[in-house]
């Protein structure tokens, strides 16, 4: 990199590292001190716990190696913080993160502006282009974490039996969505990986070529309505949908319907960061917190299969004109599924972006030649890549900044507390 180069990336990093934390403070204002300790379940960490542990990683990955002199702010946060990193030192069971009632949400805050004045004394100097890459990459990580906090807080609430709102306030939403087309592919020999020269995580390298066949690809998500329709069909009750792991966790779990779906006096209703909601209103908007199991089943019995991850990033790359960030994402301010009527200009007519992750049906792996980050933070991705499946696309509480048609996420195929949605390909 030159060093005209290095200077703009170094500026336009100092901008993306304030604001991204200041909105993550943002995003914790609806909360109050007690909403900010609840572990609902074990994917789940208490806001205080991600408002702590974003700081940790500025102050572990950068300040202690690049800024000279740097005090920390309390020894025992380096691992008390210390999420799943082994080689950088032990760390708390993750189950006890709902347990920190100490050190106290004041301290918390003083760790936040301690790390920051830090960092911004950091990049105000000449810092090593290292020192730059590595904040980049903690400001990836806090907005990964924002998107978290929302997760975490989503299912904490519908765990509380007052069922509070995260966000106050209805919203109009059209009841009715658009039929279900289909875009029509040529296979072929494409590039699959990051091309640009900006950010990308390391599991999104190399490029690399892989041989498509022809395939479709729906333009839009599968809504809830339809989604409906397959359980009225029986969808949970039939084995011959389902692969065999999902059937276990249908039969051990008792699923019979998306996580935060309820029924009462014979209705549904969905249970959303803007409250509960009448399944009735929500026909249009696409189904979420849906398993890759789900998934699965769903498009086996509407006759139709997930795609592939290289199919969504190739489909994803060849729509004209689409941007990521126009997508209905955290930006957007809906936090919850849109349906897909009213986001078809912005997004190729498709929902690439936002609303919900989509759950492919690619195996989460390296591609060939992946090469994981050096030290500690080659932990950060690659050594997940075991028995978890890919999803791409983003959802309505990642920032906008956060996705690029590269995008790789990845989580365990029973998984639900995410906004994890479907769709069909053929
Ligand atoms: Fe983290």
């Amino acid at each position: 990199m030159g060093k005209a180069a290095a200077s703009n990336l170094q500026t336009e990093i100092v901008a993306r590292f304030m604001a991204a934390r200041r909105r993550t403070r943002a995003l914790c204002e609806p909360l109050t001190p007690e909403d900010m300790m609840v572990q609902s379940c074990p994917e789940a960490s208490p806001a205080k716990w991600h408002l702590a542990h974003t700081a940790w990683f500025f102050e572990s990955f950068v300040l202690r190696e690049f800024l000279p002199g740097y005090r920390l702010f309390n020894p025992d946060f380096p691992w008390l913080f210390n999420s799943y990193y082994q080689s950088f030192s032990a760390f708390p069971e993750k189950r006890l993160r709902a347990s920190f009632s100490r050190p106290p949400l004041e301290e918390i805050l003083r760790y936040r502006a301690h790390v920051d004045e830090a960092v911004e004394q950091l990049l105000a100097g000449d810092p090593e282009p290292e020192a730059v890459k590595r904040i980049e990459l903690g400001v990836n990580h806090e907005e990964q974490h924002q998107e978290l906090l929302l997760t975490d807080i989503l299912h904490a609430f519908f765990s509380n039996p007052l069922r509070p709102a995260y966000k106050a306030g209805e919203m109009e939403m059209s009841a009715e969505s658009e039929a279900l087309t289909f875009f029509e592919f040529e296979g072929g020999l494409h590039q699959i990986g990051y091309a640009g020269d900006g950010f990308c995580f390391d599991n999104e390298l190399p490029r690399h070529r892989v041989w498509l066949e022809p395939f479709a690809f729906a333009r839009r998500l599968v809504t809830c309505g339809e989604f409906a329709a397959f359980m009225a069909d029986g969808g949970y009750n039939r084995a011959e949908l389902w692969l065999s792991a999902g059937w276990d966790a249908v039969k051990s779990n008792g699923w019979r319907a998306p996580l935060y779906w309820s029924e009462r006096d014979g209705g549904w209703s969905v249970f959303t960061l803007r409250g509960e909601l009448p399944l009735d209103r929500l026909k249009a908007a696409p189904v979420s917190h849906a398993s890759y199991f789900e998934a699965d089943a769903y498009a086996r019995w509407a006759g139709k299969r997930l795609a592939t991850e290289f199919e969504w990033e190739f489909a994803a790359e060849d729509v004209d004109e689409l941007k990521a960030t126009d997508g209905n994402l955290l930006d957007a301010g809906k936090l919850m599924p849109w349906p897909s009527a009213e986001l078809v200009e912005n997004q190729g007519g498709a929902q690439f972006f936002g609303d919900c992750w989509e759950w492919t049906g690619s195996a989460y792996l390296g591609y060939p030649g992946f090469k994981a980050l050096p030290g500690s933070l080659g932990e950060y991705n690659g050594k997940f890549m075991s028995g978890q499946m890919v999803l791409r696309g983003g959802s309505c509480v990642t920032p906008a900044m956060h996705v690029r048609s590269s995008y790789r996420n990845f989580f365990a195929p029973e998984t639900r507390w995410q906004f994890s949605g479907i769709r069909l390909a053929l």
